[in-house]
């Protein structure tokens, strides 16, 4: 148990995030939440009470962003734990794609977690200790057709949490990168609808022939925040049924 320690969660109101927070409340974190989604941010709050207090920013609004951890951290006190589940993409061919979107997918999967990230660790570092868990996709590892340019930032998440291992090792600072695979969470959803024949198809391919559930990220992703994983760091776990083994 966790009791009383302080999770900041970004992409609280998504499907993992909703699961993340829930098996963190359930484990004895108390949850700083944060997303862009206000409605949901908020049911995400009354479903868990006091133990959550909700942070609506959009995370790619850097002054918002850094001051969202600042007010947490004032509020709720030092960060333990930090999992970051923003993130965005559409379905599309490269060939067809704009610089505009390129720069919609970097600043939301890649350059917000820099805004969060840095003011967290800093706080860590001052206090010798946490644990970062960023979620990227197995596309970063292995790619996958029509999410070019979400794989090529998934991939910098990976290489990002690798480096900030290393980096802050000796600060006695984890950083570990989940890599789902397709999960049935809003943003599969939106991807069903316009492709329902390529997500049949992948079902199929994975060896345990199911989509992955947010609760099965969920208990990965609170492994990777305690204390049960103090001797790993700089590790990319991938939880997608067997569909990827690298
Ligand atoms: N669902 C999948 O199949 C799958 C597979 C691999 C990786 N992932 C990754 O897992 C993470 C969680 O995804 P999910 O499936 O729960 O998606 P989701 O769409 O349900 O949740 C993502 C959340 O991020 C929030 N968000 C997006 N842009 C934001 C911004 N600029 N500022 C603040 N909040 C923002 C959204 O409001 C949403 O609540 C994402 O990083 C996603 O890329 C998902």
């Amino acid at each position: 148990m966790a009791e009383g320690k302080l999770a900041f969660v970004t992409g609280a109101a998504g499907g993992m995030g909703r699961a993340a927070v829930a098996r963190l409340v359930k484990d004895g974190y108390r949850i700083a939440a944060m997303d862009r989604d206000q409605k949901g941010l908020a049911e995400v709050a009354r479903e868990h009470g006091k133990a959550v207090v909700a942070y609506p920013c959009d995370q790619t609004d850097e002054k918002a962003a850094r001051a969202a951890v600042g007010e947490a951290i004032a509020k709720q006190g030092p960060i333990d734990a930090f999992v970051n589940l923003t993130g965005w993409a559409g379905t599309t061919r490269f060939f067809e794609e704009t610089s505009d979107y390129w720069r919609k997918v970097i600043g939301i999967n890649l350059e917000s977690l820099f805004f969060v990230a840095q003011p967290i660790l800093l706080d860590m570092i001052e206090r010798k200790r946490g644990k970062m868990v960023f979620v990227a996709s197995d596309a970063g590892r292995v790619g996958t057709s029509g999410e070019a340019v979400y794989a090529a930032t998934k991939g910098g998440v990976i290489a990002f949490g690798k480096s900030l291992a290393r980096e802050n090792a000796r600060h006695n600072i984890h950083v570990n990168v989940v890599c789902p695979g397709p999960t049935e969470t809003p943003l599969l959803k939106a991807e069903m609808e316009e492709n329902p024949d390529l997500i049949q198809r992948m079902t199929r391919i994975i060896p345990f022939r199911r989509l992955g559930q947010p609760d099965d990220m969920a208990g990965v992703i609170a492994f990777l925040c305690s204390p049960d994983s103090d001797y790993m760091t700089g590790q990319t776990v991938s939880v997608s049924g067997g569909l990827t083994m690298v």
